[in-house]
């Protein structure tokens, strides 16, 4: 072999160990899982929230505490569920109101890697989603919505939306701001979009991939989206996300939903991202 050969030969082979290093996900069995616990919400939107006369949090809200801060408790939450299922909620509640969701997280140079696994319960009331018996979804705030490092995905939440009680034909929207949204549902379908004055399924730019299974009674969802992105994702400083599963096709506000959480990218947070 030729001396110009061994060295194209070797810088092809160094190419392509390095782009392998780039996109790799990670093994995850050598990441850590933060159990995060997803509640149904009953009808509790941002009006009622922000409600001195119905929420017991609207002025430590006020005053810069977040809903994980006064409701999650050494891991678990602390919110009454009988009242999730009973005076706020109209319509009817699932027979399981709250279940952990396995968070796991790695990141490198350019992309953030998310796994969620969890057992989803059956014995839903609202199965109006008939093409997906699972969605999972995670919204990113950015630092124009209200309240960013407080309230999780709470920002979107309306009194007027679809499925509440006096809702309109709207879905999930915020006043200010905007979120980056990624969502697998179980028909295949991965999304990556966003939710400003409006509610956008596609047209995202973290370049979201995501692929998901059921094995067992155990799902399992990977999300693979760019740093970069509507929001960008920076390592050095927490980054705030929420999840909302819809099991056993749930549609529309008949979802489980974390409150907001932080995500630490070389950084401290609830869940912390592995560097890969
Ligand atoms: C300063 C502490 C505090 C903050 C911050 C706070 N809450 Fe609350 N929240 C309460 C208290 C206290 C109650 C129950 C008493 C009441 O409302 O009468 C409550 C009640 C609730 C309930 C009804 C179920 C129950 O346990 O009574 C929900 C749902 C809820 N909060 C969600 C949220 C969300 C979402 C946020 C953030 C957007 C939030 N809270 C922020 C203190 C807080």
């Amino acid at each position: 072999m030729n001396q110009k050969l061994m060295v194209s030969l070797l810088l092809a082979g160094l190419g392509m160990g390095a782009q392998l290093a780039h996109a790799a996900p990670p093994d995850w069995s050598k990441v850590p899982a933060t159990k995060i616990h997803v509640f149904h919400p009953g009808q509790t939107p941002w009006q009622w929230i922000e409600s001195k006369g119905k929420h017991g949090g609207s002025r430590g809200l006020a005053r810069g505490e977040s809903c994980a801060g006064c409701h999650v408790e050494g891991g678990e939450l602390n919110l009454d569920m009988s009242r999730l299922s009973g005076e706020l909620e109209t319509k009817g509640a699932p027979k399981t109101m709250t279940y952990p969701v396995n968070v796991q997280a790695a990141y490198d140079a350019d992309n953030l890697y998310l796994r969620l696994s969890f057992k989803a319960p059956a014995g839903g009331f609202d199965k109006s989603d008939k093409d997906n018996e699972l969605k999972a979804t995670v919204l990113f705030p950015n630092a124009q919505i209200p309240m960013p490092e407080q309230v999780g995905c709470w920002a979107t939440c309306h009194q007027d939306l679809k499925t509440m009680k006096d809702g309109s034909d709207k879905t999930k929207y915020v006043a200010s701001g905007a979120y980056d949204l990624m969502q697998w549902a179980s028909s295949g379908k991965t999304s990556d979009g966003s939710i400003t004055d409006k509610r956008a399924m596609d047209g995202g730019k973290a370049g979201v991939k995501a692929e998901g299974a059921k094995s067992g009674d155990t799902w399992t969802v990977t999300f693979t989206r760019k740093l970069a992105g509507g929001v960008a994702l920076a390592a050095g400083k927490p980054v705030q996300f929420g999840i909302a599963v819809h099991a056993d096709n749930a549609g529309g506000r008949f979802h489980h939903v974390s409150l907001g959480h932080t995500l630490g990218l070389g950084a401290d947070g609830d869940v912390k991202a592995v560097k890969q």
